[in-house]
């Protein structure tokens, strides 16, 4: 892989579709490699857009501006950071030979929608999954429920993610407000909703998987340590790793992500899902893409997420060794404001081994992920208390 100079004819050009958090950090690892970054997302001086040599504001659901965009950018890659995307020109725009889409046409159409990686995973793969169904009124998800689901249950918009419109049910009464809930929530493809039966897991993880080449050129999956994490209502709010687990759920969870990953295809990095109790693992769903709980390893990794992601696309070697047990607490706004202050850092970075990353998005919500906290320690309790205490420290205000 050769790699040229930025801002001249000879560069190589990667174009981010979604520039947020995870998106900076990518664009932030591309640079370093001395790549040529377009930052793209729908609002200005979002995060990657700060890190960027270029940057645009479309809404990237519109065919017309995103292949005018690409038209005039010419990017070797393109890098979708958000679901959120017109996957018909991303097809296009590959079918034509004027860039490739990371990690591939198929795995961000697929992904985009939980209809499709579902069946993918359940029923073209046979993987363990929730026993789930489709809906597209309120009544079909009734009869779905009342004929094996069950509760408690999962009602979730087909198109959507970080739990936006989804619901946990335990009761019928409860169906109407679900069904209402996740089908006005969900993006584009709205009405049809996902049912899952719940899965009453020890804990959960983030398996990430990486799709590399190996010293003679062929793909390879690499994985690292796995990643324990919390949500609240479908948020994470802390990560760590590793997650202590049997090694006969490792190796499942690890031939679960290879299937998926190998099915989905092309270089990257992926946030593989995964439920686990016991030796039991199920298949959640997946990222092509790095993920929000793989914030963690910016302390723990030698190489973070976005630096293995930008490593595997460019077809460079990557290492996936974890360094030290380490953890990550999310900063939330707590304030509707588009002149935050984060008071507090002095105190947040003497917390031992720790490390703070501010986004810089311009507008700050209550439950808006403004920031996080990270931290390394001998073990992984410690590092949690550690990145829990940081996060706990700083305090955005109003200006
Ligand atoms: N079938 C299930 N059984 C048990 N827990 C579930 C189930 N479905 C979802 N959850 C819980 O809700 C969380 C969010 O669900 P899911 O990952 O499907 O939604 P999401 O909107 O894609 O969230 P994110 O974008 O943050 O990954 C899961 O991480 C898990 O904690
Ligand atoms: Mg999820």
């Amino acid at each position: 892989m050769n790699i040229g100079t930025p801002l001249t004819p000879s560069a190589t050009r990667v174009m981010l579709l979604g520039s947020g958090e995870l998106g900076k950090e990518v664009i932030i690892a591309l640079q370093r490699l001395g790549v040529e970054v377009i930052a793209v997302d729908r609002y200005a001086n979002a995060p990657g857009h700060q890190v960027a040599h270029r940057s645009h504001v479309i809404d990237m659901t519109d065919a017309d501006a995103l292949q005018a965009l690409v038209a005039l950018e010419k990017p070797h890659l393109i890098v979708p950071e958000i679901e959120a995307l017109n996957t018909e020109v991303l097809a296009r725009i590959e079918e034509q030979g004027l860039s490739t889409v990371v990690p591939t046409v198929k795995a961000v159409q697929l992904t985009m929608n939980r209809e499709g990686i579902r069946r993918l995973a359940a029923e073209t793969l046979s993987l363990p999954t929730s026993p789930y169904a489709f809906a597209r009124s309120e009544q079909e998800l009734q009869a779905a429920i009342d004929n094996g689901i069950g509760y408690p249950c999962f009602v979730k918009p087909t198109m959507s993610s970080s739990g936006k419109g989804q619901s946990r049910i335990t009761s019928q009464d409860q169906v109407a407000k679900a069904w209402d809930y996740a089908a006005s929530a969900g993006r584009v493809n709205q009405g049809v909703v996902i049912v899952e039966g719940q899965i009453a897991f020890d804990f959960e993880i983030t398996l990430l998987t990486l799709r590399a080449k190996d010293s003679t050129g062929a793909i390879q999956t690499y994985f690292c340590e796995p990643i324990g994490h919390r949500q609240e209502s479908g948020d994470y709010v802390e990560s760590w790793q590793p997650q202590a687990m049997t090694s006969q759920a490792l190796a499942e969870a690890q031939h679960i992500a290879k299937a998926v990953t190998d099915s989905l295809g092309g270089l990257g990095l992926f946030g593989v899902e995964l439920f686990i109790k016991g030796d039991q693992v199920w298949f959640s769903e997946v990222s092509p893409r790095p993920h929000d709980t793989g914030m963690v390893t910016m302390a723990s990794q030698r190489f973070n997420e976005f630096e293995l992601h930008a490593r595997a696309i460019l077809g460079l070697p990557v290492d996936t060794r974890m360094l030290a047990p380490g953890a990550s607490a999310v900063i939330y706004g707590g304030v509707d404001t588009d002149a935050l202050v984060f008071e507090g850092l002095d105190a947040a970075l003497r917390v031992p081994e720790s490390d703070i990353r501010l986004f810089g998005k311009p507008e700050s919500f209550v439950r808006r992920r403004m920031g996080v906290a990270l931290a390394t320690a001998p073990g992984v309790d410690e590092a949690r208390a550690r990145a829990h205490l940081a996060a706990s420290l700083v305090k955005p205000r109003e200006a």
